[in-house]
Protein backbone atom coordinates (compact mmCIF):
# COMPACT_ATOMS: atom_id res chain seq x y z
CA UNK A 1 0.00 0.00 0.00
CA UNK A 2 1.72 3.06 -1.35
CA UNK A 3 -0.20 5.41 0.31
CA UNK A 4 -1.23 3.96 3.31
CA UNK A 5 -3.10 7.06 6.26
CA UNK A 6 -2.11 9.94 3.06
CA UNK A 7 -4.46 12.37 2.29
CA UNK A 8 -5.13 12.87 -0.97
CA UNK A 9 -6.89 16.03 -2.41
CA UNK A 10 -8.85 15.49 -6.42
CA UNK A 11 -10.32 18.24 -8.19
CA UNK A 12 -12.52 16.82 -11.11
CA UNK A 13 -12.93 13.98 -8.97
CA UNK A 14 -16.72 13.00 -10.37
CA UNK A 15 -15.71 11.73 -13.53
CA UNK A 16 -13.14 10.32 -16.09
CA UNK A 17 -9.34 10.39 -14.96
CA UNK A 18 -9.93 12.09 -11.72
CA UNK A 19 -12.38 9.71 -10.98
CA UNK A 20 -10.40 6.54 -11.75
CA UNK A 21 -7.59 8.09 -10.06
CA UNK A 22 -9.68 8.83 -6.80
CA UNK A 23 -10.68 5.12 -6.69
CA UNK A 24 -7.17 3.92 -6.86
CA UNK A 25 -5.51 6.11 -4.24
CA UNK A 26 -8.50 4.37 -2.59
CA UNK A 27 -7.14 1.06 -2.87
CA UNK A 28 -3.91 1.94 -1.87
CA UNK A 29 -4.50 3.10 1.64
CA UNK A 30 -5.45 6.64 1.25
CA UNK A 31 -8.18 9.05 2.69
CA UNK A 32 -9.02 10.85 -0.38
CA UNK A 33 -10.72 14.11 -1.17
CA UNK A 34 -13.11 13.86 -4.04
CA UNK A 35 -13.78 17.23 -5.02
CA UNK A 36 -16.04 18.03 -8.27
CA UNK A 37 -18.40 21.50 -9.46
CA UNK A 38 -21.19 18.81 -9.39
CA UNK A 39 -21.61 17.22 -5.98
CA UNK A 40 -23.96 14.47 -7.70
CA UNK A 41 -20.82 12.89 -9.18
CA UNK A 42 -18.17 13.36 -6.46
CA UNK A 43 -20.38 11.91 -4.02
CA UNK A 44 -21.03 8.90 -6.50
CA UNK A 45 -17.18 8.44 -6.44
CA UNK A 46 -17.20 8.36 -2.98
CA UNK A 47 -19.87 6.04 -2.73
CA UNK A 48 -17.66 3.74 -5.20
CA UNK A 49 -14.57 3.78 -3.56
CA UNK A 50 -17.00 2.81 0.61
CA UNK A 51 -18.90 -0.01 -2.02
CA UNK A 52 -14.84 -0.88 -2.17
CA UNK A 53 -13.57 -0.47 1.68
CA UNK A 54 -11.71 2.38 0.97
CA UNK A 55 -12.01 5.99 2.74
CA UNK A 56 -12.93 9.33 1.57
CA UNK A 57 -15.23 12.36 1.87
CA UNK A 58 -17.02 14.56 -1.02
CA UNK A 59 -16.87 17.87 -1.36
CA UNK A 60 -18.32 20.35 -4.21
CA UNK A 61 -15.96 23.06 -5.41
CA UNK A 62 -15.46 24.96 -8.40
CA UNK A 63 -11.85 25.57 -8.62
CA UNK A 64 -11.80 28.50 -10.43
CA UNK A 65 -13.72 30.20 -7.21
CA UNK A 66 -10.35 31.38 -5.06
CA UNK A 67 -12.69 31.73 -1.82
CA UNK A 68 -14.37 28.76 -2.39
CA UNK A 69 -10.77 27.10 -3.05
CA UNK A 70 -9.42 28.48 0.44
CA UNK A 71 -12.51 27.00 2.42
CA UNK A 72 -12.61 23.42 0.75
CA UNK A 73 -8.91 22.83 1.28
CA UNK A 74 -9.08 23.74 4.97
CA UNK A 75 -12.00 21.42 5.22
CA UNK A 76 -10.36 18.50 3.36
CA UNK A 77 -7.35 19.03 5.45
CA UNK A 78 -9.32 18.76 8.93
CA UNK A 79 -11.46 15.22 7.72
CA UNK A 80 -9.21 13.96 6.16
CA UNK A 81 -6.21 15.28 8.99
CA UNK A 82 -3.55 15.26 6.92
CA UNK A 83 -3.13 16.45 3.75
CA UNK A 84 0.14 14.83 1.23
CA UNK A 85 -0.96 14.50 -2.68
CA UNK A 86 -2.93 16.83 -4.89
CA UNK A 87 -4.48 15.78 -8.27
CA UNK A 88 -5.41 18.88 -10.43
CA UNK A 89 -7.39 17.10 -12.88
CA UNK A 90 -10.66 19.34 -13.09
CA UNK A 91 -10.64 20.51 -16.65
CA UNK A 92 -12.66 21.75 -19.98
CA UNK A 93 -12.41 21.99 -23.58
CA UNK A 94 -14.03 23.94 -26.36
CA UNK A 95 -14.16 22.85 -30.30
CA UNK A 96 -13.88 25.64 -32.11
CA UNK A 97 -11.34 27.55 -34.54
CA UNK A 98 -9.63 30.22 -33.40
CA UNK A 99 -11.31 33.02 -36.00
CA UNK A 100 -14.43 31.66 -34.61
CA UNK A 101 -13.72 31.33 -30.28
CA UNK A 102 -15.80 33.60 -28.28
CA UNK A 103 -13.94 35.33 -25.85
CA UNK A 104 -16.11 34.06 -23.21
CA UNK A 105 -15.30 30.66 -23.85
CA UNK A 106 -11.92 31.48 -24.32
CA UNK A 107 -12.01 32.72 -20.64
CA UNK A 108 -14.41 29.82 -19.43
CA UNK A 109 -11.86 27.40 -20.38
CA UNK A 110 -8.41 29.67 -19.43
CA UNK A 111 -10.30 29.76 -15.88
CA UNK A 112 -10.69 26.16 -15.14
CA UNK A 113 -7.53 24.60 -17.14
CA UNK A 114 -5.22 26.99 -16.25
CA UNK A 115 -5.90 29.52 -12.76
CA UNK A 116 -8.03 26.61 -11.10
CA UNK A 117 -4.51 24.37 -11.06
CA UNK A 118 -2.97 27.70 -9.68
CA UNK A 119 -5.28 28.41 -7.04
CA UNK A 120 -5.46 24.75 -6.49
CA UNK A 121 -1.51 24.27 -6.13
CA UNK A 122 -1.45 27.44 -4.06
CA UNK A 123 -4.10 26.76 -1.12
CA UNK A 124 -1.85 23.24 -1.24
CA UNK A 125 1.47 24.30 -1.05
CA UNK A 126 0.42 27.35 1.72
CA UNK A 127 -0.89 24.46 4.05
CA UNK A 128 2.32 21.95 3.48
CA UNK A 129 4.79 24.92 3.76
CA UNK A 130 3.12 26.35 6.90
CA UNK A 131 3.71 22.92 8.56
CA UNK A 132 6.95 22.38 7.12
CA UNK A 133 5.68 19.08 5.64
CA UNK A 134 6.85 17.27 2.28
CA UNK A 135 4.24 15.87 -0.85
CA UNK A 136 3.39 15.81 -4.39
CA UNK A 137 1.41 17.69 -6.92
CA UNK A 138 0.57 16.01 -10.44
CA UNK A 139 -1.47 18.16 -13.21
CA UNK A 140 -3.72 17.30 -15.69
CA UNK A 141 -1.43 18.92 -18.80
CA UNK A 142 -2.44 16.60 -22.13
CA UNK A 143 -0.41 15.65 -25.01
CA UNK A 144 -1.91 19.41 -26.36
CA UNK A 145 0.54 20.39 -23.89
CA UNK A 146 3.47 19.09 -26.07
CA UNK A 147 1.95 19.53 -29.52
CA UNK A 148 -1.64 21.22 -30.66
CA UNK A 149 -4.32 20.11 -33.00
CA UNK A 150 -6.81 22.48 -34.68
CA UNK A 151 -9.77 23.68 -33.19
CA UNK A 152 -8.59 23.84 -29.77
CA UNK A 153 -7.06 27.35 -29.31
CA UNK A 154 -7.71 27.86 -25.47
CA UNK A 155 -7.38 23.98 -24.87
CA UNK A 156 -4.23 24.08 -26.20
CA UNK A 157 -2.94 27.12 -25.30
CA UNK A 158 -4.11 26.63 -21.27
CA UNK A 159 -2.27 22.92 -21.20
CA UNK A 160 0.91 24.30 -22.66
CA UNK A 161 0.88 26.57 -19.57
CA UNK A 162 0.16 23.57 -17.84
CA UNK A 163 3.43 22.77 -18.20
CA UNK A 164 5.16 25.85 -17.81
CA UNK A 165 3.61 26.16 -14.53
CA UNK A 166 4.40 22.85 -13.52
CA UNK A 167 8.13 23.42 -14.56
CA UNK A 168 7.54 26.72 -12.19
CA UNK A 169 6.27 25.16 -9.36
CA UNK A 170 9.09 22.40 -9.65
CA UNK A 171 11.81 24.65 -9.24
CA UNK A 172 10.26 26.99 -6.86
CA UNK A 173 9.18 24.22 -4.19
CA UNK A 174 12.36 21.98 -5.43
CA UNK A 175 13.96 22.19 -2.45
CA UNK A 176 11.05 22.23 0.37
CA UNK A 177 10.08 18.81 -0.66
CA UNK A 178 7.17 19.42 -2.85
CA UNK A 179 7.26 18.05 -5.74
CA UNK A 180 4.78 19.01 -9.02
CA UNK A 181 4.82 17.06 -12.20
CA UNK A 182 2.49 16.02 -14.74
CA UNK A 183 0.77 14.12 -17.56
CA UNK A 184 0.13 14.50 -20.56
CA UNK A 185 -2.50 11.98 -22.16
CA UNK A 186 -3.52 11.14 -25.51
CA UNK A 187 -7.13 10.71 -25.95
CA UNK A 188 -9.10 8.53 -23.43
CA UNK A 189 -12.15 7.46 -23.25
CA UNK A 190 -14.07 9.45 -20.79
CA UNK A 191 -17.09 12.49 -20.82
CA UNK A 192 -14.62 14.95 -22.20
CA UNK A 193 -13.98 12.57 -25.11
CA UNK A 194 -17.49 10.43 -25.31
CA UNK A 195 -18.74 12.10 -28.32
CA UNK A 196 -15.96 11.28 -30.51
CA UNK A 197 -16.77 7.65 -30.38
CA UNK A 198 -20.39 8.24 -31.57
CA UNK A 199 -19.50 8.36 -34.55
CA UNK A 200 -17.37 5.58 -36.20
CA UNK A 201 -15.43 7.45 -38.43
CA UNK A 202 -14.09 9.78 -35.81
CA UNK A 203 -13.06 7.07 -33.59
CA UNK A 204 -10.98 5.75 -36.66
CA UNK A 205 -9.40 9.00 -36.99
CA UNK A 206 -8.80 9.03 -32.80
CA UNK A 207 -7.15 5.83 -32.65
CA UNK A 208 -5.03 6.07 -35.51
CA UNK A 209 -2.88 9.35 -34.37
CA UNK A 210 -1.63 7.13 -31.55
CA UNK A 211 1.30 5.20 -32.91
CA UNK A 212 -0.64 1.83 -30.88
CA UNK A 213 -3.78 2.42 -33.16
CA UNK A 214 -6.17 2.95 -29.88
CA UNK A 215 -7.24 5.26 -27.46
CA UNK A 216 -6.04 5.24 -23.58
CA UNK A 217 -8.43 4.39 -20.76
CA UNK A 218 -8.40 6.44 -17.99
CA UNK A 219 -6.85 3.89 -15.20
CA UNK A 220 -3.87 3.77 -17.66
CA UNK A 221 -3.62 7.00 -17.04
CA UNK A 222 -4.51 7.00 -13.13
CA UNK A 223 -1.47 4.31 -12.84
CA UNK A 224 1.32 6.65 -14.33
CA UNK A 225 -0.58 9.46 -11.76
CA UNK A 226 -0.13 7.40 -8.77
CA UNK A 227 3.59 6.43 -9.96
CA UNK A 228 4.28 10.29 -9.71
CA UNK A 229 2.55 11.28 -6.40
CA UNK A 230 5.04 7.99 -4.95
CA UNK A 231 8.35 7.29 -3.68
CA UNK A 232 8.97 5.31 -6.48
CA UNK A 233 8.80 8.60 -8.30
CA UNK A 234 11.62 10.44 -5.43
CA UNK A 235 13.96 12.28 -8.14
CA UNK A 236 10.97 13.68 -10.60
CA UNK A 237 10.10 17.42 -10.14
CA UNK A 238 9.03 20.04 -12.68
CA UNK A 239 8.46 17.04 -16.02
CA UNK A 240 5.14 16.31 -17.99
CA UNK A 241 5.24 12.73 -18.68
CA UNK A 242 3.48 11.73 -22.11
CA UNK A 243 0.84 8.71 -21.37
CA UNK A 244 -0.03 9.26 -24.93
CA UNK A 245 0.22 5.53 -27.48
CA UNK A 246 2.80 7.47 -29.54
CA UNK A 247 1.52 9.84 -30.68
CA UNK A 248 4.63 11.99 -29.97
CA UNK A 249 6.60 9.75 -31.23
CA UNK A 250 6.02 11.11 -34.84
CA UNK A 251 3.37 11.13 -38.06
CA UNK A 252 3.20 8.02 -39.70
CA UNK A 253 4.03 7.96 -43.32
N1 LIG B 1 -9.96 12.52 -21.78
C1 LIG B 1 -8.90 12.89 -22.51
O1 LIG B 1 -8.72 12.47 -23.67
C2 LIG B 1 -7.86 13.80 -21.92
C3 LIG B 1 -6.65 13.94 -22.62
C4 LIG B 1 -5.67 14.80 -22.11
C5 LIG B 1 -5.91 15.49 -20.93
N2 LIG B 1 -7.09 15.34 -20.29
C6 LIG B 1 -7.30 16.15 -19.08
O2 LIG B 1 -7.61 15.30 -17.99
C7 LIG B 1 -8.44 16.00 -17.06
C8 LIG B 1 -9.66 15.16 -16.76
O3 LIG B 1 -10.40 15.01 -17.96
P1 LIG B 1 -11.47 13.84 -18.17
O4 LIG B 1 -11.23 13.29 -19.51
O5 LIG B 1 -11.47 12.97 -16.99
O6 LIG B 1 -12.80 14.72 -18.25
P2 LIG B 1 -14.24 14.56 -17.58
O7 LIG B 1 -15.10 15.52 -18.29
O8 LIG B 1 -14.62 13.12 -17.55
O9 LIG B 1 -13.98 15.06 -16.08
C9 LIG B 1 -13.70 16.39 -15.78
C10 LIG B 1 -14.33 16.75 -14.44
O10 LIG B 1 -13.98 18.11 -14.13
C11 LIG B 1 -15.12 18.71 -13.54
N3 LIG B 1 -15.04 20.17 -13.66
C12 LIG B 1 -15.25 20.93 -14.76
N4 LIG B 1 -15.13 22.23 -14.45
C13 LIG B 1 -14.84 22.30 -13.12
C14 LIG B 1 -14.59 23.35 -12.20
N5 LIG B 1 -14.63 24.63 -12.58
N6 LIG B 1 -14.32 23.03 -10.92
C15 LIG B 1 -14.26 21.75 -10.53
N7 LIG B 1 -14.52 20.70 -11.32
C16 LIG B 1 -14.79 20.98 -12.61
C17 LIG B 1 -16.31 18.12 -14.28
O11 LIG B 1 -17.51 18.26 -13.53
C18 LIG B 1 -15.87 16.67 -14.45
O12 LIG B 1 -16.31 15.86 -13.37
C19 LIG B 1 -8.75 17.34 -17.71
O13 LIG B 1 -7.91 18.33 -17.18
C20 LIG B 1 -8.47 17.10 -19.18
O14 LIG B 1 -8.13 18.26 -19.86
C21 LIG B 1 -8.08 14.52 -20.75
Amino acid sequence: MRFQDQGVIITGAGSGIGRETAIEFAQEGAVVACTDIDSDTAGRTVEEIEKRGGRAHAFTLDTTDPKAVKTVFAAAAERMSRMDVLINSAGVREIEPVVDLPYEEWCRVINVNLTGVFLCSQAFVRKLTSEGTSGSIVNLASTLGLTAAPNRPAYTASKHAVVGLTKEMGLELGESGIRVNAVGPGVTRTALTERYFQNPDMADTVKSIHAMNRWGEAREIARVILFLASEDASFMTGVTVPIDGGWLAGKKM
